[in-house]
């Protein structure tokens, strides 16, 4: 059983390279795809890079090529349920794509010739990354400096929209979410490639899970202080939910 990590961010994947036994690079597509193992799991590392195209060509690779049994994502993405703060943690439940419209041809939000809007991330899997957040967590916070802000985040669990584009503005983020709930959609979160590599994993059949750290408010202050956030933040949240994952897989 291969199991892919697909991170969203050069510095997420680093610490997981630094770990991986016996690695093996093998390029393709212009990517760089990393065989090994981590905690005697047989894995592929991956970037998704960044969009939905990118992402779901690099879920393809992962499947057709490198023969992964089951996807994981991890990444940052934009807070916007209500209590969902920077610095929190989602892991999704299911994923909707915000900018798909071929209405009038199909109801939006409904990816043509699939009868439906989202994709359920795999149930068992879920759990399991669920429980291995809430650990993580734990032990990436341990690591924390006692006054740092992100010292109690809290864990939620639910749909996640993602489209080609970085939001970041409130009226932006307004019409978006009205969109979304007058169509039934209530996101926690946004960010630009889950719903892709979760399109890809039904058209598969493989199971998909995804975790995400909130870098921002998808608003006016969206791109404040990102990179600090990945490298001191959301990296290390990655790289300690990854290492308590591999030994329930
Ligand atoms: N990833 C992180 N923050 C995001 C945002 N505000 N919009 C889209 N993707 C994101």
């Amino acid at each position: 059983m291969t199991t892919a990590i697909l991170s969203a961010l050069v510095e997420e994947q680093q610490g997981l390279l630094q770990l991986l036994v016996n690695p093996e690079r093998v390029r393709r597509g212009g990517r760089s795809y990393w065989r090994g193992e981590l905690q005697g799991r047989n894995v592929v590392l991956a970037l998704s890079r960044i969009g939905k195209v990118a992402a779901a060509t690099t879920a393809t690779a992962l499947i057709e090529v490198f023969g992964v049994q089951r996807i994981v994502f991890t990444g940052v993405a934009g807070g916007v349920g209500a209590g969902v703060q920077v610095g929190d943690v989602v892991v999704a439940s299911a994923f909707v794509q915000h900018d798909m419209d071929s209405s009038p041809l199909f109801p939006r939000y409904q990816i043509p010739q699939y009868g439906r809007a989202s994709f359920d991330c795999d149930p068992a899997l879920t759990a399991l990354l669920l429980e291995a957040t809430h650990e993580g967590l734990t032990r990436a916070r341990g690591e924390f400096h006692e006054n740092n802000l992100y010292q109690n985040p809290g864990v939620h669990q639910g749909l996640i929209a993602s489209g080609d584009r970085f939001v970041s503005g409130a009226a932006e983020l307004q019409v978006l979410q009205n969109g979304l709930l007058a169509a039934g959609y209530a996101p926690l979160a946004v960010e630009m490639e889950g719903a892709a590599v979760a399109q890809v994993c039904f058209d598969y059949g493989v199971p998909f899970a995804a975790v995400r750290t909130i870098s921002d408010r998808a608003d006016d202050q969206a791109h404040v202080d990102f990179p600090t956030f990945v490298k001191e933040v959301a990296s290390r949240y990655a790289l300690a939910i990854v290492q308590n994952l591999m030994p329930m897989l």
